[in-house]
């Protein structure tokens, strides 16, 4: 879906999260929602938080599971996926602690392979996803799924590419202080959501955008393995929809 700006895209995507957690809690079950970082999903949690305030959305009933961490990473680190969740959306709704679960860049080295089957536990014990909010890196990635990821993969330590660091680089004031790893829910992960939306804003997309649609499944551009979803939607913008 094509809209004018990238505005009026993430509205969209914010309402139909709306209706999918008001629908739910209308049935007496919980919504259980996967979640991404990143500039482009900012607007879209800026219209949950006006709902909750404006229109009464409860977010009572609902369960977060994040996509990735950065790994090591603090969760007070301002740069930290955990830092943004909670000023982006967690700590303007009503959502119950214990059911937000975003992956711990503090785990220890030797832990870390048992944490993220625990985490895929987690996902499954709460009857997994309904729904998976997605951005794209520009190598191709989903979450941290970094070219060259399995398209049945599962939560796991994952080295980032330098494409990824450098446009990580700004927020973290130079490449040297971005991490060279993190924590992310696999391809496989992802692709067990009852729905999906990937958007993507702006020019800079573009170009893997159009790899993502109308290229060939391959490792090599991780978001290829949405083609064979369900129940996918791209929500883009002009800029981005540009080489389609
Ligand atoms: C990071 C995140 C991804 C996100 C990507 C794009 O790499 N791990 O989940 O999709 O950035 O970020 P942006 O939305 O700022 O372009």
């Amino acid at each position: 879906v094509i809209f004018e700006d990238a505005k009026q895209g993430a509205i969209q995507v914010a309402h139909e999260m709306a209706d999918l957690i008001r629908k739910k809690s209308n049935q007496g079950k919980t919504c259980v929602l996967g979640l991404a970082t990143g500039s482009s999903p900012i607007r879209v949690y800026e219209e949950l938080v006006r709902l909750h305030r404006e229109e009464g959305l409860s977010f009572k009933h609902v369960v977060t599971f994040n996509l990735d961490e950065y790994h090591p990473m603090e969760k007070s680190n301002i740069q930290s996926y955990h830092y943004f969740m909670h000023q982006h959306l967690f700590d303007h709704v009503d959502i119950d602690p214990s059911n937000v679960h975003i992956p711990d860049g503090t785990i220890a080295s030797e832990d870390v392979k048992a944490y993220c089957r625990s985490y895929e536990q987690s996902i499954e014990a709460a009857g997994g996803l309904d729904f998976q909010l997605l951005g794209i890196g520009r190598t191709g990635h989903i979450g941290f799924n970094e070219p060259g990821s399995h398209f049945n993969s599962a939560t796991r330590d994952i080295t980032l590419d330098h494409i990824t660091r450098v446009d990580a680089a700004p927020a973290f004031k130079g490449l040297e202080n971005v991490p060279r790893k993190a924590i992310t829910m696999g391809i496989g992960t992802i692709r067990k959501a009852k729905r999906i939306v990937l958007m993507a804003w702006g020019q800079n997309k573009a170009e893997v955008i159009k790899g993502t649609i109308e290229g060939a499944m391959s490792p090599e551009v991780p978001a290829t393995y949405l083609q064979e979803h369900e129940n996918t939607t791209f929500v883009l913008d002009r800029e981005s929809a540009a080489h389609l």
